[in-house]
């Protein structure tokens, strides 16, 4: 079993001392948790694609303090980066640039970019300062599943990764991963909608492209089911789903928006109708109604996109997608 320890000055040496072996550490994030190793080492970084069942053209996000960390592992830092980074650093915004050759090919999967953010999670930023260097980390889920938010749901994912530290930040305040923009092209554009909205983006950057579906096949990890439960579900508008549910002739859980409910699912999961709540309690959800045992997940679809719902959709699109 992985070993859950609260995040006191002892936890973090014992994870630095762990990192600096080459060990992977579980990490709380304000966006999900991550499966963090030493982003430098060559060996650690591969134990996180092991672990995860991470293809290995699946490149991973280096967790940075700021940008002079972030300008070291650039080989090209231009002033929209500085803009974004003073206006979104440290938060749930991942900018792709051309990498350094100090970074090793191993992480950034053999592309000429890589990705870096920088967290805003006190615990996670007390590791980057106390380890020193920067922490390549993906979701810590097993590749395509649904990211953890909490530090059980990354010991549920890893029962079998015997005395692995996961560093208990407590639940995830965003609880979807950060926005993934590209900077190598003009305008740039929204690999993976998150934490940081598009809106938001346009607003610091002027023109920005994004399209919900057509960004599908554009970053390498963002293949079409992902961050999906185990048991089969699907999408549904407000009035199929009731339709669904009325006839429904097996066990179903359902995940809807207040004030909806659902008769005869079991869990029915009312989610909050404020995007950023919604967020928050998203991934916890699909993992209750996937552990429940029905045989189908009926999930309301929500009616906005703008936003944060933008990445929401995302995700529930990707969490219905066709296996
Ligand atoms: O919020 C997050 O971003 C979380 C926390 C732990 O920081 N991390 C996360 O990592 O979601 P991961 O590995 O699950 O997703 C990283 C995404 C993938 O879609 C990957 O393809 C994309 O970022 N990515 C990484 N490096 C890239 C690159 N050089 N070019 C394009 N996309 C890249
Ligand atoms: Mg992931």
């Amino acid at each position: 079993m992985p070993r859950i320890l609260p995040p006191t000055d002892h936890s973090i040496t014992l994870a630095v001392d762990a990192l600096r072996r080459g060990e992977i550490v579980a990490v709380p994030t304000e966006t999900v948790y991550g499966l963090a190793a030493d982003a430098m080492s060559e060996p650690a970084v591969r134990r996180v694609f092991a672990m995860k069942g991470r293809p290995a053209n699946n490149p991973l996000i280096v967790h940075v303090l700021g940008v002079p960390q972030a300008r070291e592992l650039a080989a090209a830092w231009d002033e929209r980066c500085d803009q974004l980074a003073s206006t979104y650093w440290p938060g749930a915004l991942t900018l792709v640039v051309p990498k350094a050759p100090s970074v090793p090919d191993v992480v950034t999967a053999g592309h000429a970019t890589v990705a870096l953010r920088a967290p805003a999670h006190p615990v996670m930023r007390e590791l980057l300062a106390a380890f020193g260097g920067p922490l390549a980390a993906p979701s810590a889920n097993r590749s395509a599943h649904v990211s953890p938010t909490t530090a059980a749901h990354v010991a549920a994912e890893f029962p079998g990764a015997d005395d692995m530290i996961i560093l208990d930040g407590g639940p995830c305040a965003i609880g979807i991963e950060s926005t993934v923009l590209d900077m190598t092209t003009s305008p740039p554009r929204v690999l993976r909608p998150g934490g940081v909205t598009v809106e938001q983006l346009r607003e610091t950057l002027g023109d920005v492209e994004f399209s919900l579906a057509r960004e599908q096949a554009r970053s390498p990890g963002t293949s079409p089911r992902h961050y999906a439960p185990r048991t089969p579900s699907e999408l549904l508008d407000h009035d199929e789903l009731q339709r669904r549910a009325a006839g429904a002739g097996e066990r179903f859980a359902a995940i809807c928006i207040a004030p909806t409910y659902v008769r005869g699912a079991e869990p029915v999961i009312v989610l909050p109708r404020d995007p950023a709540k919604y967020a928050a309690m998203l991934y916890d959800a699909l993992r209750r109604a996937d552990e429940a045992g029905v045989e189908r997940i009926l999930i309301e679809r929500p009616v906005d996109r703008t936003g944060l719902w933008s990445a929401i959709q995302d995700r529930l699109l990707r969490a219905t997608a066709a296996r």
